[in-house]
């Protein structure tokens, strides 16, 4: 099998990177994916950095072992926390979702005010902040936790009151700040896009960082020649460490299309 041929490997905390691997199908229709969701070890979000660089090579682990052509680390927090180990340690190329999503942050703000929002990991990690002020010194960077929005996605509630009264209250302080940028920082958020719309007005532009991953993948790809070529649909497999059965009900939110997850033991 010609290295072209093989899979992209993407994992996940669980069922958000979902919204990642959507995104990557999109602009790549005819790549085979491997998707790895750890839903046994689910939330990373508030977990140690520690613990999270431990989780994400052993999920790393997995998806080589069964032979991919590039790693997309789709959780943020993980991304946040494990990338540089994970890129200095695997022998494919590693693509995480917080480089993407700065880059595409400053191409588009005008005041040079973005926000960011994320979980409490991936916030306290300082990755988007960093990545942001590499690129542009000069963009003020606001930063928030919303770890309510992970659950309010995952129920389903992201267009009803609850997820409207939450968004704003994490949200309000970034309209007197004056942000015209905010980068969707968490797997789970984009699908919260209209309720933060209702929130921020119109004119701030959502960044969805699993849009920009997605060029980002077919950018490395091409560079590495490894971009498929062939005119057929890509196939998919899917595997989780808990659960199955409720990353399928819930994935489909996610992905928009039914799911088949198998059940893999991974770590101790
Ligand atoms: N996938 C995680 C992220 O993007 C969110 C869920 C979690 O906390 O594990 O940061």
């Amino acid at each position: 099998m010609s290295r072209k041929s093989l899979p992209i490997g993407i994992f996940d905390s669980g069922i958000g990177g979902l919204t990642v691997m959507q995104e990557v199908v999109r602009v790549l229709p005819g790549e085979d994916i491997i998707y790895l969701g750890d839903t046994a070890r689910v939330p990373y979000g508030t977990k140690s950095r520690e613990t999270v660089v431990k989780y994400a090579l052993e999920n790393a682990e997995f998806l080589v072992y069964r032979g991919i052509k590039l790693l997309v680390v789709a959780c943020n927090t993980a991304s946040a926390y494990a990338l540089s180990e994970l890129s200095a340690r695997l022998s494919v190329p590693v693509v995480g979702v917080i480089e993407p999503g700065a880059r595409m942050a400053v191409g588009i703000t005008r005041t040079k005010k973005v926000g960011v929002i994320g979980t409490d990991g991936t916030i306290r990690s300082g990755a988007y902040f960093d990545a942001i002020k590499k690129i542009d010194s000069k963009v003020v960077v606001y930063l928030r936790t919303c770890p309510l929005f992970v659950p309010l996605a995952e129920e389903g509630w992201t267009d009803n009151q609850v997820a409207l009264l939450t968004a704003r209250v994490y949200l309000e302080s970034f309209v007197e700040e004056g942000i015209d940028t905010l980068v969707l920082g968490c797997t789970h958020y984009p699908l919260l896009k209209r309720t933060i719309k209702r929130v921020l007005g119109e004119e701030v532009v959502l960044i969805d960082s699993a849009e920009a991953t997605s060029h980002e993948v077919r950018r490395v790809l091409s560079e590495h020649r490894l971009l498929r070529t062939r005119q057929n649909r890509g196939r998919f497999k899917f595997f989780v460490t808990d659960s199955p059965q409720r990353f399928q009900e819930v994935g489909i939110r996610f992905f928009n299309a039914p799911i088949k997850a198998r059940l893999v033991s991974i770590g101790n």
